[in-house]
């Protein structure tokens, strides 16, 4: 079968697909046969930087999530032909992730999922909806009627948290680098958009969010504990301001007296939680959101635009 593999650090210019043989079906996991997958950021990082560390299995296939269908269920309650997504747990790191045509996965991170929409749709989906989905819920306890922050509100998570917030009835205000950006934060169901100064607790908002979804990461974290209402939640989901953790944190002076802080992390998808995003996707007639697709063929190029930056989610098509 066609796929990409890497045996260690490489530049995008070196990836190019190659044969290997179909993965050896075994008990507890399922074979998957691939036709999109979305691509992230941890691929680049994966590829220039982790890729030479002993806790990366090596040759691996990359990719950390994918849509397709059962190929093999082996022992598990899957049929053939079960349209599944996968993402995490160890994918494309541990063992072969998504860049090939028949990936084999361990059960319990395959979802089985009942929807119309077409494979590259679909393939925008698993990780980013995921992780915006799960940070609302699990993390912000995200309610009707709350005053949901989304700050960094243009990454693919932060469009995606938009959307399945104001599907779940919250109002929606989006921090964004520029005022260019509002008109389309707003067509996805932003009510109100500000431009992030990195100092958002002066700002003087028309309904003062109890809920942010803190996509910069730690660098406007401790403005964002001073800017929600008490009681008042934050989840830190992100690290696009490049600032990775908080130094010297001292709880008692960092987290303001009536904030809950939280954090999530996209590695532990239930088949309960990926219904519900599909339920509400399905019912709100929410767009999954890309921006480019290429094929398996143009892996070289796909990861250029993604190291640079593609300014929204890009596909990889596996299957034609
Ligand atoms: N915790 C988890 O399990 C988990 C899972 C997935 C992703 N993440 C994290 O979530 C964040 C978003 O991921 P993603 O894949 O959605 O990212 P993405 O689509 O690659 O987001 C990139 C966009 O974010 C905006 N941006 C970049 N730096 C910014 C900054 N300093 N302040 C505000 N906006 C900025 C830029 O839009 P403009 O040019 O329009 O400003 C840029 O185009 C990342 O930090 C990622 O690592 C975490």
């Amino acid at each position: 079968m066609r796929a990409i593999q890497i045996n260690g650090c490489c530049q995008a210019s070196e990836l190019h697909v190659c044969e290997i043989p179909l993965p050896e079906i075994r008990n507890g996991w399922v074979l998957v046969r691939v036709y999109a997958a979305g691509m992230n950021h941890s691929e680049v990082l994966l590829r220039l930087f982790e890729a030479d560390h002993d806790y990366i299995h090596k040759p691996v296939v990359p990719g950390i999530e994918c849509v397709g269908e059962v190929a093999d269920p082996s022992d598990s309650d899957m049929k053939i032909g079960d349209r599944v997504i996968a993402l995490m747990g160890g994918m494309g790191r541990s063992f072969n992730g998504s860049y090939e045509e028949f990936v084999l996965l361990p059960r319990t991170h395959v979802f089985k999922v009942n929807t119309d929409l077409d494979w590259i749709s679909l393939a925008a989906i698993p990780e980013t909806y995921y992780t915006a989905y799960g940070s609302l819920t699990e993390s912000l306890l995200l309610q009707k009627d709350d005053i949901l922050l989304v700050r960094g509100a243009t990454s693919t998570v932060g469009e995606a948290a938009i959307q399945l917030a104001k599907a779940m009835g919250a109002h929606v205000v989006a921090a964004c680098r520029r005022e260019s950006s509002f008109e389309e934060l707003i067509q996805l169901g932003a009510e109100e958009c500000v431009v992030d100064n990195e100092r958002l607790c002066d700002y003087n908002f028309k309904k003062r969010p109890n809920k942010i979804l803190e996509l910069v990461g730690p660098k406007t974290l401790h403005d964002s504990m001073l800017t929600v209402s008490h009681p008042g939640y934050v989840c830190n989901t992100g690290i696009l301001g490049n600032v990775f953790s908080v130094q010297n944190f001292d709880p008692i002076k960092y987290i303001p007296n009536g904030v809950f802080l939280s954090g999530f992390f996209s590695n532990s998808p239930t088949q309960q939680q990926i219904d519900q995003i599909f339920d509400l996707i399905d019912r709100h007639h929410i767009r999954p959101l890309y921006k480019q697709v290429f094929t398996l063929e143009q892996i070289s190029m796909a990861h250029e635009v993604l190291e640079r930056g593609a300014g929204g989610k890009i596909i990889l098509q596996v299957v034609k």
